[in-house]
């Protein structure tokens, strides 16, 4: 046990997140920030009267920030920080219409946190989250390596949730991937899906499978639509808070991350949903793995996308 990990935004998916990481036991200090006065401490002081009947030892601390950079010096010398900063959507919005508030926001953060944590890996959850990805390496400017968003985990998890239910098995017996970007140029990779090692597609006709893609396509905005205010925060903050685990573990893990890819799949100079190892020092190597030849077109058509619009985040 041991590092110091800080939550940027202390909202529903800050705060679970926080809550998540010092649960796993894994580091001394989980500090939670936010803009709003009190909030943080107020959170942390909870969580922290958890810890006797949870049985964890990590101390949570609140701490209120300005976007001036007040209050940053709670963050110093974080080893891994996780930016949840900025709007969620609301319902009938697409990520993409947060671009413009957003990119105020994870800027003035990546900048203030550069500042006082030279050093740390930077997991963005910031939605559009491709964009705000590329926003804090620019923001921040830390090797390209030590920046990461979270989506291709969650994406998965959801994928994967689809499946075992409409077939009626564990969740564990599924495995399913999904890579490109958090939005609509997502790319499940069929080829990737299997169900207790059998492939998906002797299992589901391409019609059955299709929806399950679309309905984790849309599966933020199906949580959204229902929840009428925010935007989903449990299985979101599972997947960034696995992330900061294998940052702090030198885990190695594979997972699908939001990393910057400089020729695999024949793709460079962009951030894009892909398999990678983590460890300490973020992404350790970006895995290519073997896809089809349509999922390796649907995954450069990914690319462009997010290509044209990470160019934009640059001037915001
Ligand atoms: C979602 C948001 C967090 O997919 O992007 O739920």
């Amino acid at each position: 046990m041991g590092g110091k990990v800080t939550v940027v935004g202390a909202g529903f998916y800050g705060s679970t997140t926080a809550l998540r990481l010092a649960e796993y036991d894994v580091f001394d200090t989980v500090v939670l920030t936010d803009i709003v006065e009190g909030k943080p401490e107020g959170l942390a002081l909870d969580m922290n009267q958890s810890r006797s009947i949870e049985g964890f030892e990590t101390k949570i601390i609140g701490a209120t920030t300005t976007a001036e950079g007040a209050g940053y010096e709670a963050t110093a010398n974080s080893d891994v920080v996780v930016i949840t900063a900025g709007l969620p959507r609301k319902p009938g919005m697409s990520r993409m219409d947060l671009i413009g508030v957003n990119a105020g926001i994870v800027r003035g953060v990546a900048e203030n946190i550069a500042k006082h944590s030279p050093d740390a890996v930077i997991i963005v959850v910031s939605n559009p989250l491709d964009e705000m990805t590329a926003l804090a390496q620019i923001a921040t400017g830390f090797p390209k390596n030590r920046v990461m968003g979270q989506a291709g985990m969650l994406d998965t998890a959801r994928f994967t949730n689809f499946v075992a239910e409409k077939l009626g098995v564990k969740v564990g017996s599924v495995k399913t991937l999904t890579l490109g970007s958090h939005g609509d140029t997502m790319v499940p990779v069929p080829s990737r899906c299997t169900v207790d090692g059998k492939p998906l597609s002797d299992l589901l006709s391409h019609e059955e499978i299709a929806d399950l893609v679309d309905r984790t396509r849309n599966g933020g905005a199906e949580v959204v639509a229902l929840l009428k205010t925010g935007s989903a925060y449990y299985a979101p903050s599972a997947a960034a808070a696995r992330m900061a685990k294998a940052v702090i573990e030198d885990s190695g893990a594979v997972m699908p991350v939001c990393a910057w890819v400089d020729g695999e799949y024949g793709i460079s100079g962009v951030y894009l949903g892909v398999e990678a190892e983590i460890g300490r020092t973020g992404i350790k190597k970006v895995v290519e793995s073997a896809l089809t030849d349509s999922e390796v077109a649907a995954l450069k058509e990914a690319a462009e996308a997010v290509r044209a619009k990470q160019a934009d985040v640059q001037t915001l």
